[in-house]
């Protein structure tokens, strides 16, 4: 059955997708998990799915698609990915695919040169960025253990002298992904400490310095989390001064790139990224805006040496001394897909400069937008945007502040049940906000403000 067919047959013309309530999606969806004694062909399959499923799904393609980080594949990147999903290999062990296990090995080496990591940098494909981090707080947790002379691998918390004194640092706004991680790891969500914003919705460096002064002494910080690319706002949170602040108190620094990353690629906004190769591990999904089948994401260590504390080795598998790499030595799962593979062949069919004029080309969509939205009365801008991600709020002539949180929510109830445009709907400092992502390439500044015009439309429709 060819997928992409079936993508195809949508004409443009149709709603992105069909806006229906949970009721409808299900009542639809039924028939398909009705299990039955015989089996069905393909043709009928592909009817069945084409009718019931493909309406409800969301074509990320479209240029009115303006609100996740979701993509569909590139073609290199399906391209990629067919031959992964045909061989199905799995890649943690070099008997159970040599070519897949070289093939990881040599694009993780390639992708930490792509982003200036040092020589002696290394990094392993995971499932998402949620896991990334996760590993990420582990691997920083266990060096804090090792500092302390204990192996943390083989007593957990209870090495620590007072596990209830354990902190990570972050901002308000960086990912829930931390507090599960925190979670997992048995030290609980309340060992998250959650720095102040400045306007921009980034770490204050000041506030950070007196936060860490304030706690050196009562609490014992084994990691900084620094984001860049909050998933609210986009912002970027100043690297190097975090670096450097890690540096002189010895903590460890990880940087929660997972939708930011990609953007250190583009020339005129590297400068963001300013201190990213001083970071202990930094996480990154092209499986965001990059175009590849998920799952697809990346942790990033600055010494290749650090994936030792997570070995885990087997009789059957992963020997220790094995004389063959085994990626799986640098992560959980001992089965992973060879995700990459379609990073490799979508970066190689798109070559690096049209990779990164795609990449630039929404970021300088969302520049002119916000330009042209300044002296627009019936539209807040909620922060100025890093990259590509903007947040809004509709604010008609003579409409009463105190319900404007409520109207921001009935324009996004509305857009999910038309399917016309996809935006999103966030909180920022206890605001309402819309939130336009736009990762797509074909996405203009024309397209966006038709998005402004129609929310501004759906605005006026709302009665208090
Ligand atoms: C900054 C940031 N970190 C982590 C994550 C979690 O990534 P994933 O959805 O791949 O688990 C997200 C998801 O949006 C994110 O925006």
């Amino acid at each position: 059955m060819n997928f992409l067919a079936i993508r195809m047959k949508k004409p443009l013309n149709m709603p992105i997708y069909s806006g229906a309530s949970p009721e409808k999606v299900m009542s639809d969806l039924k028939p398909l998990v009705e299990f039955q004694n015989h089996g069905i062909s393909l043709e009928a399959l592909q009817h069945l799915i084409e009718e019931r499923l493909i309406p409800h799904l969301i074509q990320y393609d479209r240029p009115e698609f303006q609100s996740l980080f979701n993509f569909f594949p590139e073609h290199g990147a399906e391209f990629g990915g067919k031959i992964a999903l045909k061989y199905n290999q799995g890649v943690t062990n070099w008997q159970v695919s040599p070519g897949a296990v070289m093939m990881e090995e040599l694009c993780c080496r390639a992708l930490c040169e792509l982003f200036n990591l040092s020589p002696n940098s290394d990094a392993t494909f995971m499932y998402c960025g949620t896991y990334s981090n996760q590993s990420a707080l582990y691997l920083a947790l266990h060096w804090s253990a090792e500092q302390r002379g204990f192996d943390f691998a083989k007593k957990g918390v209870q090495g620590f002298k007072d596990p209830s004194r354990l902190v990570a640092v972050t901002s308000q706004e960086a990912h829930f992904s931390l507090k599960h991680a925190l979670r997992i790891m048995g030290l609980g969500e309340q060992s998250l400490v959650t720095l102040p914003v400045d306007t921009e919705f980034k770490i204050d460096i000041k506030t950070m310095q007196e936060y860490l002064s304030e706690l050196h002494d009562k609490k014992d910080i084994f990691c900084v989390v620094a984001t860049a690319g909050t998933t609210s706002t986009g912002s970027v949170d100043p690297i190097l001064p975090i670096a450097e602040i890690c540096n002189e108190y010895g903590i460890w620094l990880h940087v929660d790139g997972a939708y930011g990353l990609a953007y250190f690629l583009v020339p005129e906004w590297k400068h963001l990224f300013v201190g990213l190769e001083l970071a202990d591990s930094i996480t990154w999904d092209p499986h965001k805006q990059f175009g590849v089948p998920i799952p697809n994401s990346l942790l990033f260590l600055r010494r290749k040496e650090d994936f030792d504390r997570m070995a885990m080795y087997g009789d059957y598998w992963n020997r220790k001394g094995d004389p063959e790499p085994n990626p799986g030595l640098k992560s959980p799962p001992s089965t992973r897909p060879f995700s990459a593979l379609p990073l490799i062949t979508s970066i190689r069919h798109l070559g690096l400069q049209k990779l990164i004029q795609n990449l630039r080309t929404p970021l300088s969509a969302v520049e002119t937008v916000y330009e042209n939205l300044m002296n627009n009365p019936e539209i807040e801008l909620c922060h100025k945007p890093d990259l590509g991600i903007l947040c809004i709020r509709v604010t008609p002539e003579g409409f009463p502040e105190k319900h404007l949180d409520q109207l921001q929510k009935y324009v996004y109830d509305r857009t999910k049940t038309e399917g016309k445009r996809s935006i999103s709907l966030t909180k920022i400092q206890n605001k309402t906000v819309l939130r336009l992502v736009i990762i797509n390439e074909l996405i203009t500044p024309s397209t966006i403000m038709e998005t402004i015009k129609y929310i501004k439309a759906l605005a006026k429709e709302y009665h208090y």
